[in-house]
Parts: C-alpha cells; structure tokens; sequence
C-alpha cells in the first residue's frame, strides 16, 4: 500500500460502513484498445478483487457492485448473451475463491429475469458463503432503484388492502424492511467510474446521504490505490444529515 496512504486510513476512524461502486467504462475500456466490449468486461475481474481486498484491508464491513442494471437488459441481445456466459462461467470460478477468502455473498435485484442456471449459481454463493465474517459482498444484479420501491409498495398496499396493517405504522424503518437491501446498513459512499456523474437507477433510497466521489478511471483500470484515494477524500467529507454541524 502507498504509505502515505496507509499511515491516513489505517486509523480506522471516519472510514465508511458501506461503499457503493458504479463499475462503469468497461465497454469504452476495451473499444479504446480496439477490442470488443466483452473484452472489457472479462477485465473487470482485478478492479473487483482489488476493490473487495482493500474494503478487507481498512475494515469496511459491506460493499455493493453495480453488476448489471434492470435497464442494462434493453442493450443488444449479442452483448447480454456474452454477459450472461460471463457471468455463469466466472460465477462458478469464482464460488470457492470467494468462500476461500471468508466473503459473505448476498444478492439484490429481480433475479427471476436472469436464466434458471445462473439463478442457481446465486442461490449456490449466498448459501454457501451465509456463515462467513470477513466482509459482506453484496452484488446487485437486474437491478433497478425504482422497481424496487414499486415493488415494496405493493407488498405494503397489499399488507393495508387485507387490513394486517394501518398506514400510520408505515414510516422510513418499515419501508426499508420491505426493500432487497432490508438487512444492509444504508450506503455511505458511492463511487462511479468512468467520468459519468449520475445514478442511473442505483440505490436511489439507500444513497440518500451518502456521499458521492466520482473519477474518470475506467472501471477495468481502477486499482486499489484508486479505492484509497476516494476514501481519502470521503474522510475529509463533513456529513450533516440536515443538522448543523
Ligand atoms: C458497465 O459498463 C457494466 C455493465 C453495464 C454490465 P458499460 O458496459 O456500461 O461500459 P461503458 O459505459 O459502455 O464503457
Ligand atoms: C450503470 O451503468 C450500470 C452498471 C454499471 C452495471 P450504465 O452504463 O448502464 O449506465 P448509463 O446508461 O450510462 O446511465
Ligand atoms: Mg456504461
């Protein structure tokens, strides 16, 4: 590790509970090198790894990847069958490294789009990995902010709709418990590669505070000492949640 930078976050103070990463600049990432898209995506894995062992190293409880949005199933039939080889084959090289390293796996998103093989892969990742401690991975997959607030609506209107519950008890607590992410602490910072400054549809509820770091790495050359930096920076952050400070 850089040793500036150790001697900073080592303190362990200020360091976020949960991080969020918008992995973005994997397509651009392999056209600049005049390769196809995929190529991109199959150097994704070391920005992950790295990203998943510094989290480890500063003592970062959870982590959420932005795998694959809910909208990300309107591009091309081509690239989505690539994408979902990818996933299948790296999910199965992956379970035991993952299990290995002591990482708990927890999924959020409308799983029941992806094909019935790669819904077993997942189901195998967070069953297998359930009990261990060293750090909550959290993958998001088909995963869309607005469909799952619609979808905890209606599990709440239902809930109202037989007369099991009155609208006064539905407050921010109770509404959580009804999102994909009811047992995941909300996020604190979210980190976008790529030189993009938005959200496109990501944690849209859990990321009301959080603080937002942009970079213009793209994702497949985003390193460690990249994770460090927007850490760094976080740190220097003066979070107010509406009070004064
Ligand atoms: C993000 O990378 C990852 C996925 C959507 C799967 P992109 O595929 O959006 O890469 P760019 O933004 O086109 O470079
Ligand atoms: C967001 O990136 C989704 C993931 C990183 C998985 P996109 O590339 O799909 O987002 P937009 O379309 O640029 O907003
Ligand atoms: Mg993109």
């Amino acid at each position: 590790m850089n040793t500036r930078l150790e001697k900073n976050l080592n303190k362990n103070d200020n360091i976020p509970r949960h991080i969020a990463i918008i992995m973005d600049g994997n397509g651009r990432w392999a056209e600049k090198r005049g390769k196809l898209r995929i190529c991109g995506y199959k150097n994704a894995i070391h920005s992950i790894k790295d990203a998943i062992n510094g989290c480890k190293e500063l003592g970062i409880p959870y982590i959420t990847l932005y795998v694959f949005s809910y909208e990300n199933w309107n591009r091309p039939k081509e690239e989505i069958n690539q994408l979902m080889n990818l996933f299948h084959s790296h999910f199965k090289k992956y379970l035991k490294e993952m299990d290995d390293s002591n990482i708990r796996i927890l999924t959020i998103g409308e799983l029941k789009k992806f094909s019935y093989n790669i819904q077993k892969d997942l189901v195998l990742f967070v069953n297998q990995t359930k009990h261990n401690t060293s750090i909550t991975l959290v993958l998001a997959l088909s995963y869309g902010s607005r469909i799952e607030i619609i979808e905890a609506t209606k599990k709440i209107a239902k809930q109202v709709s037989m007369g099991c519950l009155s609208i006064e008890e539905i407050d921010d607590s109770f509404f959580k418990k009804n999102l994909y992410t009811k047992d995941i602490p909300d996020v604190d910072l979210v980190i976008r590669t790529s030189g993009e400054q938005r959200l496109s549809n990501f944690l849209l509820w859990q990321s009301a505070y959080a603080e937002l770091y942009f970079t213009d790495i793209l994702w497949p050359d985003f390193r460690k000492q990249d994770l460090f930096a927007a850490i760094e920076n976080y740190k220097r952050r003066k979070r107010r949640f509406g009070k004064i400070a």
